[in-house]
């Protein structure tokens, strides 16, 4: 498989100048695409445990961490971002415990331990760290010799931050999901609110580089899903059959085949 890789100098950094604007837009409980798409995606890959434990890696403001404790699993939130663990303390305290720190160095975050996890999860999260390689790395470091990882992405074949986007066929009166660019990495610059300080990044791989990741820390895997945006009544025809053919989100669940 050959991707296009820049250089290496990029690192994610936290959304730290633009937290009460993420914790503000997703809620105390989570954005509607968390409630309706994102949580039960990443749960129906995951199949929580009662007595396990897990890792949550990009926690943002927790919003995780109530559905995971309902089942009766353990939850911890890791996030580079203090204010958004603050804000996570607050609002999902009760049911997890939070963590700041980074998730692609989580050896050297203090109270985390090695191989006690049964489980790392990245809701929404993954394409937020750089670099993919050390993130994985840190959870296969966290989860134990038979743990697994689950991942809910923005899917990564159709959503290219800048570089796709709706179009419409007068001819064939369709609309159409253009792709620019796909194989090579990039990372983007995103400006999501304008009372936000500082600049988040974004960081686009082909799927490949996240099975080819997973593959050389140990993993295969599993269980793909692949998710519609959320119906909206009332959208013109072509609009819902394109809603409908193009899918938003990609889960992953990756088992641990050996140790990494
Ligand atoms: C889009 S938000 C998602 C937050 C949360 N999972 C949710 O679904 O609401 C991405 C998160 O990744 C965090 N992040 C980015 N790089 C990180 C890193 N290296 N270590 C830990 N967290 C990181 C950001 O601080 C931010 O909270």
């Amino acid at each position: 498989m050959t991707t296009n890789t820049p250089r290496r100098t990029r690192r994610s950094q936290s959304w730290e100048g633009v937290a009460d604007w993420y914790a503000g837009w997703a809620g105390p409980k989570g954005s509607r695409y968390h409630r309706t798409l994102a949580v039960p995606l990443l749960l129906d890959l995951l199949q929580p445990g009662a007595g396990e434990a897990l890792i949550d890696l990009g926690c943002g403001p927790g919003v995780l961490a109530p559905p995971v404790a309902a089942t009766g699993m353990a939850y911890t939130g890791l996030d580079l971002s203090p204010s958004l663990i603050s804000i996570a303390r607050r609002h999902n305290g009760r049911a997890g415990r939070f963590v700041v720190g980074d998730a692609t160095r989580a050896a050297a975050v203090p109270g985390l331990r090695q191989g006690t996890f049964d489980a790392a999860s990245f809701l929404l999260s993954i394409q937020d760290i750089d670099p993919l390689t050390e993130a994985l790395a840190s959870a296969a470091r966290l989860v134990h010799g038979s743990g697994r990882v689950v991942i809910v992405m923005l899917h990564p074949c159709f959503r290219v931050p800048r570089q796709s986007g709706w179009g419409w066929d007068e001819g064939r009166k369709l609309r159409y999901r253009r792709v620019d660019s796909y194989l090579s990495d990039l990372e983007v610059p995103m400006q999501p609110h304008h009372s936000g300080k500082g600049v988040t990044r974004s960081y686009h791989r082909p799927l490949g580089a996240y099975i080819a990741a997973l593959s050389s820390h140990g993993f295969a895997v599993t269980a793909l899903r692949e998710v519609r945006d959320i119906e909206k009544s009332g959208a013109p025809p072509a609009e819902r059959r394109a809603a409908g053919e193009i899918p938003m989100l990609l889960g992953l669940r990756a088992d641990r085949l050996r140790s990494g």
